[in-house]
């Protein structure tokens, strides 16, 4: 899948219909420079699956994590919203307890910077790239 955001709107939307590739127990790597829309993209997941906003980057506590008040359609009950720009070493991320959010099976891990995790980014997460385009356009592309 490909395609063109036009508006910070459009990536929430173009996020929400992401949702569908989802399940319960899994990561979610959002792979794309300063400012590509990750956390736009992020905010348009959280905002599907019921969390209550405002969501930032959390930048400087690592993770946030949100308790889902209703579990979505999926199953999904945790969404644990990593930004791991601040990583330095893996080995920092595993300390926080990272091993035990990828393996809770009601939760989903969102990650914004997952180059930073090195080999602990599990082979089998779904990769979203996002590219700037122009001052308005973002580029997102996934498998599915
Ligand atoms: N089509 C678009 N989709 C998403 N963001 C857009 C778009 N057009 C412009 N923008 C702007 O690009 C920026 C995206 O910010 P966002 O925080 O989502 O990026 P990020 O990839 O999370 O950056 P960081 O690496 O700093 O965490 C915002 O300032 C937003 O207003
Ligand atoms: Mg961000």
């Amino acid at each position: 899948m490909e395609v063109i955001s036009e508006s910070v709107e459009d990536t929430r939307r173009i996020a929400a219909g992401f949702v569908a590739n989802v399940s319960p127990g899994s990561v979610v790597a959002l792979f794309g420079d300063l400012g590509a829309g990750k956390t736009a993209f992020s905010a348009g997941i959280l905002s599907a699956l019921g969390a209550k906003g405002p969501f930032q980057s959390p930048t400087f506590v690592i993770m946030h994590r949100y308790d889902l008040a209703t579990p979505s359609a999926q199953g999904i009950r945790r969404i644990y919203h990593i930004d791991a720009y601040r990583i330095d070493d893996p080995e920092e991320l595993r300390k926080l307890g990272f091993e035990e959010w990828i393996s809770d099976p009601e939760g989903l891990v969102l990650i914004e910077w997952p180059e930073r995790l090195g080999d602990l980014l599990p082979e089998d997460a779904t990769r979203v790239s996002l590219s700037w385009v122009s001052e308005t356009e973002r580029k997102i592309s996934w498998k599915n």
